[in-house]
């Protein structure tokens, strides 16, 4: 049979370069890329637009069973559908940063991604990857806890604004990593036994070199 998958879990707060990394990653490995906050953020985008309110409990768990999740590749990585449709532009908008850590701190709402985001493994043998890079905040304590590598990415907020400002984006990386943290379902902590890496002096190639280094060995 075809080799086993390898696992890469990435985890750490708001803009602490896991995407760039993720993705670079998935590139020189041939990996499925899988950005598990862009579930989040489309989950979020789905319920406002139904006007479904994070703390509307009744309301909320009777929509959660219509959103009916499929996935499409596009380049490396895995897009989620909901009703058949993808995400738009609006998942980055300033209004779901606000609201997506009220929607992640619901356990039910995690609980329906957490077969969704196992899945994925599915989609990635189906296309043929050798594995794949999944970025989040709990891939290496709740999702894949025996990934091959579980990576935790850390940098210091001050830089962390300053990477998000020349994206051009508006986020409130400290209110959600506030958020992220102190919820009780399966916040954001780097998990024992993870590699913590602390990006703040480093810069994107650093990090991925870093990473590859170690990810390589397992791959040849
Ligand atoms: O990675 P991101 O900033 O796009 O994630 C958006 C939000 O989704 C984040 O503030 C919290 C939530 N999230 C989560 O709770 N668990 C994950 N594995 C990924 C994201």
């Amino acid at each position: 049979g075809s080799p086993p998958l390898i696992i890469v879990a990435i985890d750490g707060g708001a803009a602490s370069g896991k995407s760039s990394t993720s993705r670079l990653l998935a590139e020189r490995f041939n990996l499925l890329h899988v950005d598990t906050g862009s579930f989040y953020r489309h989950i979020t985008w789905e319920l406002l637009r139904r006007n479904v309110p994070s703390g509307e409990r009744t309301a909320l768990l009777a929509a959660l069973p219509s959103l009916n999740f499929s996935t499409r590749l596009e380049g490396r990585s895995a897009r989620m559908l909901i009703g058949g449709q993808p995400a738009g532009d609006e998942i980055r908008s300033q209004q779901v940063n606000e609201h997506v850590s009220h929607y992640a701190a619901v356990p039910e709402v995690r609980a329906i991604l957490l077969d969704y985001q196992r899945g994925q493994t599915e989609v990635a043998k189906q296309h043929g990857f050798r594995g794949l890079v999944m970025e989040g905040r709990d891939i290496g304590s709740v999702i894949f806890p025996d990934a091959d590598f579980r990576f935790f990415l850390h940098a210091d907020p001050a830089e962390r604004v300053k990477r998000r400002a020349a994206e051009g984006r508006q986020d409130s990386i400290a209110e959600r990593d506030r958020l992220d943290s102190s919820r009780k379902t399966a916040p954001l902590a780097c998990p024992p036994g993870a590699i913590d890496i602390d990006s703040t002096f480093l810069t994107l190639e650093q990090v991925v070199e870093k990473l590859a280094g170690l990810i390589a060995p397992k791959l040849t």
